[in-house]
């Protein structure tokens, strides 16, 4: 079956940022509402520990294989609010069941709540840069009949026969990088959807569409040719994107502040877009009104808007923390940095400078270094041949000891902590330095005065499709 294709992709904001209620929202209004797939094993976990997450909880009884359910009711109960929260297993290769059981059940969860009340298409947002747990998130999306999946940051040349596969309940597998290894297929991550369902019946499911999210016309055109399927579509984005962006190409300058310079090479060739042929969406910089019909008249489809709506009444982000972000845009007192040292991929990361987070140096460096969630750990080969895993964001001692280069941890946030405490799901530490939160925006941010009300710094996300769509 093929789709009516939406105007407006509200992006997928992770982690937590595209909600639930931000998805539902935009997809009521007939556009493409998509919720993050990042980290939500975590995210889910965390709510099954936090009050007011019933919704939640009704969800996962939809879910078609009980005994999965059973198992989860078993490990996560409710905390008290000033406990932190019981700690849930780092993602690797090779996932416990129970990571798996919680992956799986949570990407259902997410789907299936974005998609009650309305008859709209919903999407679901994953980086090709978090490999471990791909294949589960993939897979309970699905069960829960997501329209659309998108990926970005990396090369996700696999994912149309990983869609291909995973409906079908087919096994699957994608090789996972090593960090200096250049034979790229030793290493498998696995997952077999009838070994998930442990002998209960398998539903019937849809394929969903497959949306790569590409930095250049050259990257759209070698996904095409992959041997392992082409994309339905493509979301080219721009680096005033919000989020992580693509680095410029080949060696390029940086600022005095550390930021890269894009160049005449970094700049997107429209007509051979077109020539590829495929529906394309165009990302950073066209929240606005203007956004839309600039888009269209470069041939796309539509545009894909995330910053407009990170701030919206119904994303993620934590309302107090929304509010402290609006009220410094209407002074005047914001910036977004293109900031190449603080995500521990390598690749740019947009950090806005908000008053009582990471992104002031003080608070940044009171931090005590911890990695305990994981998700941006890279694989690396052990003296004994066996895998082992680190992040240049965790204590540099730990780092250097597995390898890693002293000069690799400079600079380094733990976003996977600063990310989930924007949405309100931070750890509380035992010494009282609890995690505090790091706000990623886009460029635009600083033009969306004309969004907010001045009374209670706060719009809906249906104030953004008004404008957008006006
Ligand atoms: C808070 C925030 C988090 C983001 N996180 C992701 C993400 O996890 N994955 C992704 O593909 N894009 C991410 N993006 C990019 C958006 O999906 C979207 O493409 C981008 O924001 C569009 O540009 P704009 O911010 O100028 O509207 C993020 C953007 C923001 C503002």
């Amino acid at each position: 079956m093929k789709l009516s294709l939406p105007k407006i992709i509200q992006g997928g904001m992770g982690v937590g940022v595209s909600s639930v209620q931000l998805a539902n929202t935009v997809s009521r209004r007939g556009q493409l509402g998509v919720v993050s797939g990042t980290a939500l094993g975590l995210t889910f976990a965390r709510r099954l520990m936090q009050k007011g997450n019933e919704a939640y909880v009704e969800a996962m009884k939809h879910f078609p294989f009980k005994k999965v359910i059973e198992r989860i009711q078993k490990r996560f109960s409710l905390k008290s609010e000033n406990d932190p929260f019981k700690m849930v297993e780092m993602p690797t290769i090779h996932p416990s069941d129970d990571l798996n059981d919680l992956i799986v059940v949570a990407n259902f969860v997410e789907v299936h709540l974005a998609k009650q009340g309305h008859l709209g298409v919903v999407g679901i947002n994953f980086l090709e840069k978090i490999q471990f747990p791909t294949l589960a998130s993939v897979y309970g999306a699905i069960l829960a009949g997501v329209d659309f999946i998108l990926m970005g940051a990396g090369i996700p040349h696999r994912m149309p026969d990983v869609i291909n596969k995973l409906f079908k309940h087919e096994d699957v597998s994608i090789p996972i990088k090593v960090v200096n290894e250049v034979k790229t297929d030793v290493e498998m991550s696995t997952f077999s959807p009838r070994a998930f369902a442990q002998g209960e019946d398998l539903p019937t499911l849809t394929r969903p569409q497959f949306l790569a999210i590409v930095g250049s016309h050259t990257l759209a055109t070698y996904l095409m040719k992959s041997e392992f399927g082409s994309p339905d579509g493509f979301v080219v984005e721009m680096p005033i994107a919000g989020g992580h962006n693509a680095p410029p190409r080949g060696r390029y300058p940086i600022t005095e502040s550390g930021e890269p310079v894009y160049g005449e090479r970094d700049l997107v060739d429209f007509e051979a877009l077109k020539a590829i042929n495929m529906p394309f969406w165009l990302a950073g910089g066209y929240g606005n009104h203007e956004g839309l019909s600039k888009a269209l008249s470069l041939g796309a489809v539509g545009i894909q808007v995330g910053t407009a709506f990170a701030f919206s009444d119904e994303s993620g982000f934590e309302k107090e923390l929304k509010k402290r972000v609006l009220k410094q845009v209407v002074s005047g007192d914001i910036r977004v940095k293109t900031d190449i040292k603080a995500s521990p991929t390598g690749f740019p990361f947009k950090v806005a400078n908000i008053e009582g987070t990471l992104s002031e140096e003080a608070v940044y460096q009171a931090r005590r270094r911890v990695c305990d969630l994981g998700y941006l750990r890279e694989a690396y080969r052990k003296d004994n041949g066996t895998l082992g895993y680190r992040c240049p964001s965790e204590p540099v001692d730990d780092y250097i000891r597995k390898g890693g280069k002293i000069e690799d941890t400079v600079g380094r946030k733990c976003l996977c902590n600063g990310l989930v405490a924007g949405i309100g799901l931070g750890q509380k530490r035992k010494d009282g330095n609890d995690e505090l939160p790091l706000v990623t925006a886009g460029d635009d941010l600083k033009h969306l005065s004309p969004y907010i009300n001045l009374e209670t710094y706060s719009y809906s996300a249906n104030k953004v499709l008004d404008i957008l769509l006006s």
